[in-house]
């Protein structure tokens, strides 16, 4: 399997991420650009500032393939009216088209999208006791997400979160990083 290298995003790799691609959909459009713009613009630099985590996933040859986020958040649970407990959040995490469903013929945790995905998991799983909740938003009609997320353990909770400016429903997700199948790293 080829495994990705692991990059922690900063200011001086903003060229490299300067032609990624994940898609012109408006909820696709969204995430390269949190990922691609200058500091100042209230997108991943800023946010980085802030605590979150942001890494870059980059083949062997240098490619770059995707990235992930990861930072901490509140939440109320499980239910929509109990208390706000510690939790962590998958702000955002893409991958450019030219590697959307590779590598082929491997099983779907060796996929690219797999490897990213279960590398923030097992991240966000080494604070399981402080926060032992991981929880992401994504646009409802996000198949191949959805698909993704539900594939790791994800299950929707709560009622989805309707976006002000553009009008599109977000689900909420959640994966209670207490579960045995849940690996450490
Ligand atoms: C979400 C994303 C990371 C998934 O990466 P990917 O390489 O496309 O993922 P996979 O190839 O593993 O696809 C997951 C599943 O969804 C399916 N799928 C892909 N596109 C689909 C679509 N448009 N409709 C329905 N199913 C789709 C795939 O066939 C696969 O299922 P399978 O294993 O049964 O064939 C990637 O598509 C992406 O970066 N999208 C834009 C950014 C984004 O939406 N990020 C997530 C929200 S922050």
């Amino acid at each position: 399997m080829p495994s990705l290298i692991r990059i922690p995003f900063d200011e001086s790799l903003l060229p490299k991420v300067s032609v990624f691609d994940c898609g012109t959909e408006p909820w696709q459009h969204e995430v390269s650009e949190w990922i691609k713009r200058q500091r100042g613009a209230g997108r991943a630099l800023d946010e980085i500032e802030c605590g979150l985590q942001v890494w870059l996933y980059a083949t062997d040859a240098g490619e770059l393939v995707g990235f992930g986020s990861l930072g901490p958040a509140l939440q109320r649970w499980p239910a929509a009216k109990d208390p706000e407990i510690a939790v962590s959040i998958i702000p955002f995490m893409g991958i450019d088209r030219r590697f959307w469903g590779q590598p082929p013929g491997v099983p779907w945790q060796e996929r690219y999208s797999g490897q990213i995905l279960g590398d923030v998991v097992a991240e966000a799983a080494k604070s399981r006791d402080a926060r032992p909740i991981l929880k992401l938003l994504v646009y409802e009609g996000n198949a191949a997400a959805i698909k993704l997320y539900e594939r790791v353990g994800f299950t929707e909770y709560h009622k989805p979160r309707k976006d002000k400016e553009s009008g599109l429903l977000y689900k909420r997700m959640a994966l209670d990083l207490r579960v045995p199948n849940i690996p450490d790293r």
